[in-house]
């Protein structure tokens, strides 16, 4: 079975503050998009990962984490192998290596016939990582808690993104932007949940409605980024705006054409892409017939 790894990106962003157990809480509207990693899911005797299209890749692990921990869940004895082909930029905030997991978790499911639930299967999610139960089923979310809490929302219809990751290599870089926060940083949410109401209305987003708490933070850790991210304003003639903890940066674009032209601008800079918001990640599964029941 061949499955498309969907990347996000998050529409807002907003930190509320730090907790107790060292996590922080958030209010994110989050959408899958187009942009998308493929997993290639056979029967085999052992559990066998493999990746195509980087050359050192934290994203397999987390492949081989999640399998193994449906396969130690379910008391699974039986192999897969799975075979990865990257094409969302890693660690960039696209959230790509948390999108193999989850869909390795939803894949494995059917391939061994586990029956898992998706709630199960969101809360395994969990325990691999906050951010990794929205792409369970994808689509649009407001995500709260330390990313784990999920609230559906209805997604965006073929809106346009142009994205753009200039080059990085922070190591650990999502613990090290979180540390990185300051009290100033923090805000209340209420942007997230008017950006969440404009799509429960069904109409379009526009630029007032986007946020980025790690805007500041992103800024100072990752070097040269304000300046690539300044000639990406000037050359596509808008403002960008931060994706998770970056350094991938993104803006509206009016259509197909607008997007893929701004790429081809922007690819000077990084990698760019155009891709559109996708509303069903799971729209080709048996389980798409479960998801009407929201997360829980
Ligand atoms: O949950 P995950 O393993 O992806 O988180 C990685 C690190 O990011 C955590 O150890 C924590 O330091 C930080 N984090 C946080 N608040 C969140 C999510 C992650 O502080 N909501």
């Amino acid at each position: 079975m061949l499955y498309r790894c969907y990347a996000k990106i998050n529409l807002t962003l907003e930190i509320l503050g730090r907790r107790d157990d060292g996590y922080h809480d958030l209010a994110s509207l989050v959408h899958t998009i187009s942009l998308a990693d493929k997993l290639r899911i056979e029967h085999a005797d052992d559990l066998l990962t493999r990746v195509e299209g980087l050359d050192i890749d934290p994203d397999t692990n987390l492949v081989a984490r999640a399998a193994a921990l449906l396969a130690s869940t379910t008391g699974e004895r039986r192999g897969a192998e799975l075979s990865l082909v990257k094409r969302i930029p890693a660690a960039a905030g696209l959230g790509g290596g948390s999108s193999d997991a989850a869909t390795t978790l939803v894949g494995l499911n059917a391939l061994w016939n586990s029956h898992v639930s998706v709630a199960d299967l969101t809360r395994l999610a969990a325990d691999l990582g906050s951010d990794i139960p929205f792409f369970v089923r994808g689509g649009a979310a407001v995500m709260r808690g330390r990313g784990e809490q999920l609230e559906a929302v209805p997604p965006l219809g073929g809106q346009w993104f142009v994205i753009l990751v200039p080059p990085h290599d922070v190591l650990d870089k999502t613990r090290w932007l979180y540390t990185a926060l300051e009290a100033s940083d923090f805000s209340s949410g209420e942007t997230t949940e008017a950006a969440a109401d404009v799509l429960r209305r069904r109409q379009a987003l526009d630029v007032t409605h986007l946020v980025n708490g790690f805007e500041r933070a992103a800024r100072s850790v990752f070097p040269g980024l304000s300046a690539t991210w300044a000639e990406a304003q000037r050359l596509a003639a808008r403002p960008f705006f931060l994706s998770g903890a970056g350094p991938a940066v993104f803006a509206l674009a009016s259509d197909r054409a607008d997007a893929r032209r701004q790429a081809a601008r922007l690819a000077q800079l990084g990698s760019a892409h155009a891709a559109r918001t996708v509303k069903h990640a799971r729209a080709s599964l048996k389980f798409a017939a479960e998801t009407s029941i929201g997360y829980s």
